[in-house]
């Protein structure tokens, strides 16, 4: 595939690190006894849910979720159906939802009702993003990196159209 043009920087790569660092220790703190699952939401996740668990100086486990939204692909129509679901008991333990971004904020309270009713002995929120100026829903963030304007942001896991995930830092398209 052809380079094009560089996508121009929101977040770079170095705020990226430090702040998920700084999420890492966090976790840590609010989490000392008990079993620490991370739950990421795929595919968007993957990246900051590698970093933020080599962020956390824990015993934990590391699952997953994927999820999928009917309708228009930049708007999230609110019908989120879960595809691939946790393969870990979580009665029990304390668990993390990892979400890159929270928009609408549907995916977030559907992943999260599906997770509570295994009756975790705690669920907590984590995103990497929030776009605060589209919240359709609301949901409780428990630990948050970057709150950012009403964008469409890539890299760092995000994609538009399959692409760009692989992107060391947040840019901005378009
Ligand atoms: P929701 O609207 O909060 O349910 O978010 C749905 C999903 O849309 C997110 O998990 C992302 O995968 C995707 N999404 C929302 N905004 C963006 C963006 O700016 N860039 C890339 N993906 C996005
Ligand atoms: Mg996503």
């Amino acid at each position: 595939m052809r380079r094009s043009r560089p996508i121009p920087a929101l977040i770079t790569e170095r705020r990226l690190r430090a702040r998920t660092r700084a999420i890492g220790r966090e976790i840590r703190r609010d989490h000392r006894g008990g079993d620490l699952v991370l739950v990421g939401v795929l595919r968007g996740s993957f990246i900051f849910m590698a970093d933020l668990a080599r962020s956390i100086d824990l015993p934990l486990a590391c699952d997953f979720v994927k999820v999928s939204s009917y309708g228009s692909r930049t708007v999230s129509s609110g019908r989120v159906r879960i595809e691939l679901d946790v393969s870990h008991p979580l009665r029990g333990k304390h668990v993390v939802l990892v979400e890159d971004i929270v928009d609408t904020g549907f995916t977030a309270e559907k992943v999260l009702g599906a997770l509570r009713a295994r009756r975790p002995a705690s669920l907590r929120l984590c995103t990497l993003l929030h776009k605060p100026a589209r919240g359709r829903v609301e949901v409780k963030i428990d630990y948050l990196g970057f709150t950012i304007p009403d964008r469409f942001v890539v890299g760092y896991g995000l994609d538009h159209g399959g692409l760009h995930r692989n992107l060391r830092y947040i840019g901005v398209l378009e």
